[in-house]
């Protein structure tokens, strides 16, 4: 039988983060069993600790080591829990991993996810910062989150409105000291008509030869286009986007495109504003490719930090910090970094 939980004293975090960058934390404690969180907390060495939540360690920047205790979910299971006839509810566990989500989904006739394919993490990550690409975003498909919530010692089920989702940003992300993910809920209708709005995706099918998509042909485009736009992390370390595409007041969007035509814009969160894409604006300021010792801007996308080999997460950070301030000083926009900073700030 599985232990329900297990503590490691002085644990190496370097292979458990995918910018692959050294960083240690004085415990690490690996949770079997989400029923048994409670107890797991509650041991005498991690009480009252500052806790860090790590998934698949693909959305966060060890500036430093991690200053408490590290909580690792494992328990993976997936299963379809409802039937609404043209709908099913599946439920997923936080340590699952979230590309086998969307491609078992796929297995047993689902859609919704397809867009969602191959976005490294695990599924208990997916809803704190509200993954999205192609123009899906993960808050849209959840009916509820399954978390622990630290300050009331309980376990509790948030539907979609609780969550509180924004762009990158959810009520978890606010407070991520408070809650940990146990599991999601989610609503995948049983056929439904692609998302193909966005920039690329007809394009990939149309190169593939599919003139009538189903939903596993959209996640095949979405994976084709990823490999080819993205740095594999196995390849090479990074965490995706480092930044988030700043959104910015309309008129202050639109004088800036007044002076810089290409520069892409997409609806905002809200009325009277505009997102603004942060690769182009850092792409303007020519830092695509470049390399410092170890750490770099990948080639393929302005928007991801690489680590070629051994820089560290400081290093990292302060070139993000030095490229961000090339963005302000020119465009007037301020950057944000999109994965959790531990041990500095931004
Ligand atoms: N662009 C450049 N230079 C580049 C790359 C892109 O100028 O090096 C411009 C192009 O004009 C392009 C536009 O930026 O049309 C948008 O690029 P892309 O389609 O790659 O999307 P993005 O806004 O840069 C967002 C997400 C990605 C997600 C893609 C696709 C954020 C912060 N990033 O990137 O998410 O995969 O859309 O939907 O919202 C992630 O969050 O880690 C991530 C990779």
């Amino acid at each position: 039988m599985t232990a329900l939980f297990r503590l490691l004293h002085d644990a190496d975090l370097s292979a458990r983060n995918t910018f692959r960058v050294p960083a240690r934390a004085p415990w690490l404690l690996e949770v079997n069993d989400p029923g048994s969180l409670a107890e797991a907390l509650d041991l005498e060495q991690v009480r009252g600790l500052p806790l860090l939540m790590l998934g698949g360690g693909s959305n966060l920047l060890f500036a430093g080591d991690a200053p408490g205790v590290v909580v690792a979910l494992r328990a993976c299971g997936m299963a379809i829990i409802g039937d609404r006839g043209d709908r099913a509810i599946v439920r997923a566990e936080a340590g699952a991993d979230w590309h086998g989500l969307v491609m078992w989904s796929l297995d047993q006739g689902l859609c919704g996810l397809e867009n969602l394919a191959l976005i490294p993490g695990s599924v208990g990550a997916a809803p704190i910062q509200n993954i999205g690409a192609y123009g899906v975003e993960i808050g849209e498909r959840i009916v509820a989150v399954e978390a622990w919530d630290r300050d009331a010692a309980r376990m509790l089920r948030l539907d979609r409105a609780g969550c509180a989702f924004g762009y990158r940003d959810s009520a978890f992300k606010r407070q991520p000291e408070r809650w940990i993910v146990t599991a999601v809920e989610l609503e995948l209708p049983r056929g439904a008509a692609p998302r193909l709005d966005y920039a690329g995706i007809g394009e990939e099918l149309a190169a593939m030869g599919v003139a009538t998509p189903a939903a596993r042909d959209v996640a095949e485009a979405v994976i084709r286009i990823r490999r080819r736009k993205l740095p594999d992390p196995a390849v090479v370390g990074n965490a995706g986007s480092f930044f988030k595409n700043p959104i910015v007041p309309a008129a202050q969007a639109q004088a800036l495109q007044d002076a810089n035509p290409r520069l892409p814009a997409f609806p905002g969160d809200g009325d009277g504003t505009r997102k603004l894409s942060a690769a182009w604006l850092i792409d303007a300021c020519g830092w695509k490719g470049t390399r410092e010792g170890d750490a770099g801007v990948s080639a393929a996308h302005a928007l991801v930090l690489v680590n070629h080999g051994d820089a560290s997460g400081l290093h990292l950070l302060e070139l993000a910090r030095r490229i961000a301030g090339s963005v302000r000083e020119r465009f007037g926009v301020a950057l944000e970094p999109e994965p959790r900073i531990v041990g500095a700030g931004w």
